[in-house]
């Protein structure tokens, strides 16, 4: 182990370097932008335990564990009556213009809330050029999407209803099919108690938010590690938990979801291969519209990585050992051992925390009266 010691005051030194890089990248404003959603609701339960273990300590500077309890999101009154309409329309496809997607074709459940596939088959089988992300721990993360173009899960339920090569609905379309759908008035009138007409766009879109806050991983490994139980890592992940630190990922991948606490360019020290980042997708660049933006996107969340492949915004990535050692060297200017990369990806296997346990909710039924899907 004395080596690892040489290496880690050689690694800081690294980490220094990254700081120092991300920090001077143009566009990198948001960088002190702190994650509101990550505030918890309730003090955060289980308590983190006294330690002096050295890892746990370095760990708790940039780190945090996923709270136990379901996080508030602004605007937005949580109650089971809530949740249980925005978890209906989130697996109804009757919700799309096909009547065959629904936000679970894309955010599966069983998939770590992704889909596996670089791009998801959408309206008509319509691909977007983008990965889709988890679902999973979203609520913890600054902003939505990979660009960051909405501002909290409220927004972001808004663009795939209508957006044309998702589920492509009609704005005024998705509130006229839900009310063509009489079993969901009521169930709207008990999610908004007090409202003239509840059957809105924005209240299926605040449903929606307040059921994915729900949708959160607790007690992975690491962060049981994180409050304190020094075993609950194995050797090889703590070395590389080691590594994540002393390399640098930690300068980007911070916070509650390792992850979605900042916009940082993809390619800091180098640009990455074409098939990793396509010259066309300027990601933040494409919603400011400014040229210092170019190719900076939301760093995604870690959390459950080794479930949700492929990777990387393009989805081009298959192997979570090579989107590692991508990192490495266009994030970091470093190349790592087989070793190495193969201890870092221990380590990330051990952000799989509880998965939600989901029923497959009874939604209300069509009648004779409700629309067809469209051609
Ligand atoms: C056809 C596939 C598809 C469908 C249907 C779909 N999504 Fe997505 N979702 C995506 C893709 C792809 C992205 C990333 C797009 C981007 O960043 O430009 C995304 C992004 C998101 C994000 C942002 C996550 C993050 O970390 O940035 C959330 C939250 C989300 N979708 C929720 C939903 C909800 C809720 C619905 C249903 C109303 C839905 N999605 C329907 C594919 C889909
Ligand atoms: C300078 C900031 C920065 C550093 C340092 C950094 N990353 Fe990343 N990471 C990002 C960004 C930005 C992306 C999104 C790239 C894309 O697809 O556009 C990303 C993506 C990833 C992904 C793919 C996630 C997914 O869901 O597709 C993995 C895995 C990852 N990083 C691991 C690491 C590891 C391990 C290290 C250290 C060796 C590291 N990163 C260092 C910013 C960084």
């Amino acid at each position: 182990m004395a080596s690892l010691k040489s290496k880690t005051l050689f690694l800081t030194v690294s980490l220094a370097a990254v700081m120092a890089a991300t920090a001077c990248s143009p566009g990198g404003q948001p960088t002190t932008e702190t994650a509101k959603a990550s505030e918890p609701a309730q003090p955060p339960a289980p308590t983190m335990a006294e330690t002096t273990d050295p890892l746990i300590l370095q760990a708790r500077d940039f780190l945090e564990p996923i709270p136990t309890e379901v996080p508030a999101i602004e605007g937005v009154t949580s109650t089971p009556e809530l949740v249980k309409l925005g978890q209906s329309l989130f697996f109804d496809p009757r919700l799309s213009a096909s009547h065959s997607i629904s936000c679970a074709s894309c955010h599966y459940p069983g998939l770590g809330g992704a889909d596996n596939s670089p791009f998801s088959a959408g309206f008509h089988g319509a691909r977007g050029g983008r990965n889709s992300p988890t679902v999973y721990n979203a609520v913890f993360s600054f902003v939505q999407f990979w660009d960051g173009r909405a501002k909290d899960l409220v927004e972001q339920a808004g663009g795939p209803l209508v957006n044309p090569v998702e589920m492509a609905s009609p704005q005024a379309h998705v509130t006229e099919q839900i009310l063509a759908l009489p079993g969901y008035t009521p169930m709207f009138a008990d999610a908004f108690p007090g409202e003239m007409d509840p059957v809105t766009l924005e209240n299926a879109q605040m449903a929606i938010a307040g059921f994915e806050a729900t949708l959160i991983t607790p007690n992975a490994p690491f962060d049981q590690f994180l409050r304190g139980d020094a075993n609950a890592l194995t050797a090889d992940e703590k070395a590389g938990l080691g590594l994540f630190i002393d390399t640098g990922c930690i300068a980007c991948h911070s916070g509650v979801n390792l992850g979605g606490t900042m916009y940082q360019k993809f390619g800091v020290f180098s640009d990455p291969d074409p098939k990793y980042r396509p010259p066309e997708d300027k990601g933040r660049g494409g919603i400011t519209g400014n040229a210092a933006d170019d190719y900076f996107f939301k760093v995604p969340t870690l959390r459950n990585i080794v479930e949700t492949a492929p990777y990387f915004h393009s989805g081009s990535e298959p192997d979570l050992k090579k989107a590692v050692a991508v990192m490495a060297d266009v994030q970091t200017g470093q190349t790592l051992t087989p070793e190495e990369i193969d201890q870092l990806t221990a380590f990330l296997g051990s952000l799989t925390g509880d998965q939600p346990e989901l029923t497959i909710p009874q939604l209300p039924l069509s009648d004779a009266k409700s629309p067809l899907p469209e051609k």
